[in-house]
């Protein structure tokens, strides 16, 4: 993809400038530095009116011969996949990209034998093994969509995000290594099973060695099943258009819906971001610390970095454990050039002792990335001077499950950089701000963050709901993709992301709809209702809040808070545990029964002095007691 690196500055004004006055050209140029079994006929046709957007139509390839197969002349011996585990004291893999070829052919194989077909859906529930890759890989190789669902998600959500879509075969392990402790990850599934008819057989992987039951007729152990297949597995060719992936995602109202992408756009952009956000030169180690749960880690664990022949670094534990230099000791063991995580985990990694990383020097480090929420400035200038020791860049990069990859941030050190600014949009990346009525704002400006022209890893659907799709994303400001969040521009052009505008909150970089924790608190018996907000937490960048009326007098307070917060574990997971639970008779609302949030929010972020007109209210009173009662 040589030629389409951008390399300057000129070449990024360059390159943008054409992306705007002939994108067809432009992504065209970009495609075409992937091997295509056979050209598209056509490059782009959309109509975000309809939620309709196509890339590459009419071309047939598969992915996997662009992140394998391609690699296997020249770089066959080098490692594609470096497994550090959570254990430092267990050895790490070095999985060169012959060996990953071969062991993705050989889970392709596995899954054809249980009769897995070429646009079947599988969901994969696993902790951060080799396996867990090599899955997505091979689900991509024969053509099955694969469903990732993070480990930290309840036998409930795994029902739900196996049923939306109709999962024929699930690949989890026994249980998940996260530092100190072990989770059940095979127990999750045998409890959700019952509920999801539609899954026929269930992979597991050996991982903690916890002793778990199998069902004899469903259950099969993937070590056993390897041996039966061989290492030849032809991949089928797609359509460009052919999902590649579900994704799902938490929005404000309902259920997490499925997010689509397809294989042409997506291995475009994957490709083309992570060659240009992280500039990686040959033999670079590139590390991204997510989960493959999350988007993060498919764009850029997986399929980015592989597309691009590098090294991708798999990490299975988490940073603090044995101890937060946990980072610092695996980036100076592998060599890491680019390393790429969260806010979340700069914060507490800073918490933990300001001073930490100095007993590093992490020579090999070039780049520092940031992803999944507002990176403070604070944070910021630690992990640049502490982390960074002031001669790596810092890309501050922001995009969505929904974009597929990275829309926003600096370039490796081509762009200045400016704290807790995400920078400068892409090439081919049509940002723009409007006004709550969808008028464009010009220059300096602060509003809601919209994108004006399809780009190749767009959202293609929700799983089963195209409407709801459009409903999202495109119908609230006509022929724009909105995506939720709010932003500022500066004089140079320079996007900061604000957070969301609508009933999401993003807890430690994850994505938590309000909604779906009321539902969740409201089916403990006691509770009647609940309203959810978020509000600042020094680590988590947001914590969440819930306000929770109980039917009766309840005295033991805090069993019943501890009740409500094991009833959110159970039905979502602990992810979206309430930081604060608060007891109230009555919520704000208006005379026609809406809650008003604002309200809610000012109480939670301790603005009380601030909470604006509450004359609508029904009942003024319950604020009193609102305010009075925060915890
Ligand atoms: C937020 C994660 C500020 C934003 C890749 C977005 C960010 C949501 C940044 C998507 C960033 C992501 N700065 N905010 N650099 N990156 N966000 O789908 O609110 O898990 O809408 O994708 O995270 O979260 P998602």
């Amino acid at each position: 993809m040589s030629e389409l690196r951008i390399r300057s500055m000129a070449d990024y004004r360059a390159a943008y400038q054409r992306s705007t006055t002939d994108p067809e050209g432009f992504w065209a140029d970009v495609a075409a530095s992937f091997h295509w079994r056979s050209p598209w006929a056509k490059v782009l046709e959309w109509d975000f009116a309809k939620a309709d957007t196509k890339w590459f139509i009419g071309g047939r390839l598969n992915i996997t011969e662009n992140c394998l197969d391609r690699h296997l002349a020249e770089r066959g011996e080098m490692t594609a996949l470096l497994w550090e585990p959570n254990d430092p004291a267990q050895s790490s893999e070095h999985i060169s990209y012959r060996q990953l070829h071969e062991r993705v052919c050989r889970m392709a194989n596995v899954l054809k034998r249980q009769g897995v077909k070429k646009g079947d859906r599988v969901c994969l529930y696993m902790p951060m093994i080799p396996e867990l890759a090599i899955s997505v890989l091979a689900c991509a190789r024969i053509g099955a969509i694969h469903s990732v669902v993070f480990g930290g998600f309840s036998a409930n959500s795994l029902v739900d995000r196996i049923n939306d879509s109709q999962c024929v075969l699930v690949i989890t392990s026994d249980g998940i290594r996260r530092g100190a402790k072990s989770i059940p990850a095979k127990p999750v599934v045998d409890e959700a099973l019952p509920s999801c008819p539609s899954v026929k057989t269930v992979l597991v992987a050996k991982c903690t060695g916890e002793a778990v039951s199998m069902r004899s007729g469903r259950d099969l152990w993937l070590e056993d099943e390897l041996k039966q297949v061989d290492a030849d597995c032809p991949a089928e060719p797609m359509d460009s258009e052919d999902p590649l992936f579900i994704l799902y995602t938490s929005g404000s109202t309902g259920k997490p819906k499925g997010v689509v992408h397809t294989c042409g756009g997506y291995m475009v952009y994957a490709g083309y971001s992570f060659a240009n956000v992280f500039q990686c030169e040959e033999n670079d180690v590139f590390w991204c610390t997510a989960d493959i749960g999350w988007i993060t880690g498919h764009s850029y664990i997986v399929y980015g970095p592989l597309l691009n022949g590098v090294t991708s670094v798999m990490f299975e534990g988490v940073p603090t454990w044995p101890d937060p230099t946990r980072f610092w000791q695996v980036i100076e063991k592998h060599g890491v050039t680019q390393f790429y995580t969260a806010p979340t985990a700069i914060r507490s990694l800073m918490a933990a002792g300001h001073d930490l990383p100095s007993s590093f020097a992490m020579p090999s480090l070039k780049l520092l990335g940031s992803v999944g929420e507002p990176i403070n400035e604070e944070a910021w200038h630690w992990y640049h001077e502490q982390v960074g020791k002031k001669r790596c860049a810092v890309v501050d990069t922001w995009w969505q499950t929904e974009t597929g990859g990275i829309l926003l941030s600096g370039l490796g050190s081509i762009t200045p950089m400016k704290p807790a600014h995400a920078g400068l949009p892409l090439p081919g990346i049509r940002t723009i701000l409007v006004d709550q009525q969808g008028n464009e704002l010009h220059g300096e400006a602060e509003g809601y963050l919209c994108i004006d022209f399809p780009w190749p890893s767009a959202i293609r659907t929700t799983w089963g709901d195209h409407e709801r799709c459009r409903l999202n994303y495109f119908a609230q400001y006509p022929g724009r993709y909105f995506t939720g969040d709010g932003a500022k521009r500066d004089a140079d052009g320079f996007f900061r992301i604000i957070g969301r505008v609508d009933d999401v909150i993003n807890v430690s970089g994850h994505r938590i709809g309000t909604a779906e924790v009321e539902n969740a608190i409201d089916e403990h018996p006691d509770i009647v209702e609940s309203a959810v907000v978020g509000y600042p937490h020094d680590i988590k960048g947001q914590g969440i809040y819930a306000f929770v009326i109980c039917d009766h007098v309840r005295t033991d307070k805090d069993a019943l808070r501890n009740e409500v917060i094991a009833t959110v574990e159970r039905i979502i997971g602990k992810i979206a545990r309430p930081d604060k639970i608060q007891f109230v008779s009555g919520l704000p609302k208006t005379r026609s029964g809406k809650i008003m949030r604002r309200i809610l929010r000012k109480v939670a972020e301790g603005e009380m002095n601030s909470l604006g007109d509450t004359s609508t209210l029904l009942d003024p009173a319950v604020v009193e007691e609102i305010t009075s009662g925060r915890v």
